[in-house]
């Protein structure tokens, strides 16, 4: 009887290895694969885990010769950190990851994109609206972090029955609520000032252009509210936490944070004037200052695709079914960036002779390829601003020694992320 058993079991188990492996041309595997689970086991277990799992991940990729496998159960994910195979992978893959589907009632169809919070409102006159938006996002990605996480969750009737489905509803009208109610004043606004002519130069907020297409029927009052959400959503984390990194490596570098609050002297004078476009790109050394802060501490983790056709890497090949994660934490710091690639040097940005030849492919904290963060500009044009707002009235002190950092859906600071702030003693007003 015990025979009879085990020997089910072992030709089970071979089976099930002959249906995760028998693709062609696959990649070696991950370590610690186990049968039937894959490597669900090492994503369970809250955000520390997850977090080690994907530098183990990395490390491993690199030294296994830039692509393996990992598996979620009996879903293969293709992990690249090959730069080639990772633009290849990039350009010819569309679709968002199955991760971004869980978002999906949320968010709409909405493109997840980086970009900005271009909402065209008020923060302080908004600021009520502006509070409890942000506060009911982040409790919706809190739910959705554990749903990702809790593999039992993903059953719609387990997740009814937790209760998580009733309160992601109730958050997710709320968030729909409060962004209609900004379109819809918006559409007032815009009436009023019909006749307005508006100077060539303003520049215009996303929910300006948008309202404008919806003027011409192309986009529904929802279509709106989805992008709206979609933005501020990919915005708000990523650029906060991006800026949450300057001011700590500002904090820990003084040389290089009295060369940024010298440039932006030279550039803006002894003024409180606001920025316009010409400053923002006389900025040159803060803009490579920040290139370099995205580069060392890029917020998102990695790029995800589902693989809706075959897709031919330089070894190995993807099929329809299968899910793809580039890690942009190992691009960033792909030794084609030269011996120093762990430094933070600014200067490196300054001339293209010193960046990695095709360094699109090594800066991957935007994305690469063909779907590349449509909010790039955007969102090193509102750090500038606020880093300069903030540089010419204080300078920052922080250890960046103390840093210690975890990623899940973002990479966040558990400690050592405090920064001091102290006058600057020739501050404009
Ligand atoms: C492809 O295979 C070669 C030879 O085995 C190996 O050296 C290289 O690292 C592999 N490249 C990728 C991206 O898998
Ligand atoms: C990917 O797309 C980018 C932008 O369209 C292009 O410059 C690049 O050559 C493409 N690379 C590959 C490997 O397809
Ligand atoms: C709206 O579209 C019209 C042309 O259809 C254009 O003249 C106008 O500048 C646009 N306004 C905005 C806010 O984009």
């Amino acid at each position: 009887m015990l025979g009879i058993v085990l020997f089910l079991i072992i030709l089970f188990v071979f089976l099930w290895k002959l249906t995760v492996e028998v693709k062609e041309n696959s990649p070696p595997t991950f370590s610690g694969w186990i049968p039937i689970i894959g490597h669900l086991y090492k994503i369970i277990g809250g955000r520390e885990r997850l977090s080690r799992t994907l530098f183990d991940l990395g490390e491993e990729c690199e030294r296994k010769g830039g692509v393996i496998g990992f598996y979620v159960g009996a879903q293969r994910h293709f992990v690249i950190v090959d730069p080639e195979d990772a633009l290849t992978a990039a350009n010819s893959s569309l679709s968002k990851h199955a991760i971004f589907k869980q978002a999906e009632p949320w968010l709409g169809n909405g493109l997840i994109t980086s970009g900005a919070t271009a909402f065209g409102i008020n923060v302080d006159q908004d600021s009520e609206f502006c509070n409890k938006y942000i506060h009911a996002c982040e409790k919706l990605i809190g739910i959705q972090t554990r749903k990702f996480q809790n593999i039992w969750l993903q059953s719609d009737l387990i997740y009814r029955l937790s209760g998580f489905k009733k309160k992601e509803d109730e958050l997710i009208k709320y968030v729909h609520q409060l962004s209609n109610s900004i379109v819809q004043r918006k559409r007032m606004e815009r009436k009023e000032r019909h006749k307005e002519v508006k100077s060539a130069t303003k520049m215009q907020s996303l929910i300006d252009l948008l309202l404008n297409l919806s003027g011409d029927q192309v986009f529904s009052q929802e279509d709106i509210r989805e992008e709206i959400d979609t933005v501020i959503v990919a915005a708000f984390d990523t650029t906060s936490w991006s800026l949450t990194y300057a001011l700590l490596v500002l904090g820990s570098m003084p040389e290089i944070q009295e060369k940024v609050a010298k440039e932006i002297e030279e550039v803006l004078g002894p003024t409180d004037r606001n920025l316009d476009k010409d400053d923002l790109q006389k900025l040159v050394y803060t803009e490579a200052m920040i290139k370099e802060v995205l580069r060392l501490y890029n917020v998102l983790p990695a790029v995800l695709r589902d693989i809706t056709e075959k897709v031919q890497l330089k070894n190995y090949t993807m099929y329809p079914g299968d899910q793809c994660m580039i890690l942009i934490n190992n691009l960033n710091r792909h030794k084609a960036w030269g011996l120093d690639v762990e430094q933070f040097r600014p200067e490196r940005w300054l001339g293209e002779a010193e960046l990695p030849e095709h360094h699109s492919a090594y800066f991957a904290t935007f994305g690469i390829g063909r779907r590349f963060c449509i909010g790039r500009i955007f969102a090193m044009y509102s750090m500038k601003t606020i880093l300069v707002h903030i540089l010419r009235r204080y300078s920052v002190k922080s250890d960046l020694a103390k840093l210690r950092l975890t990623s899940d859906y973002v990479t966040k600071p558990v400690s050592g992320h405090f920064i001091t702030i102290t006058r600057r003693i020739n501050a404009v007003n």
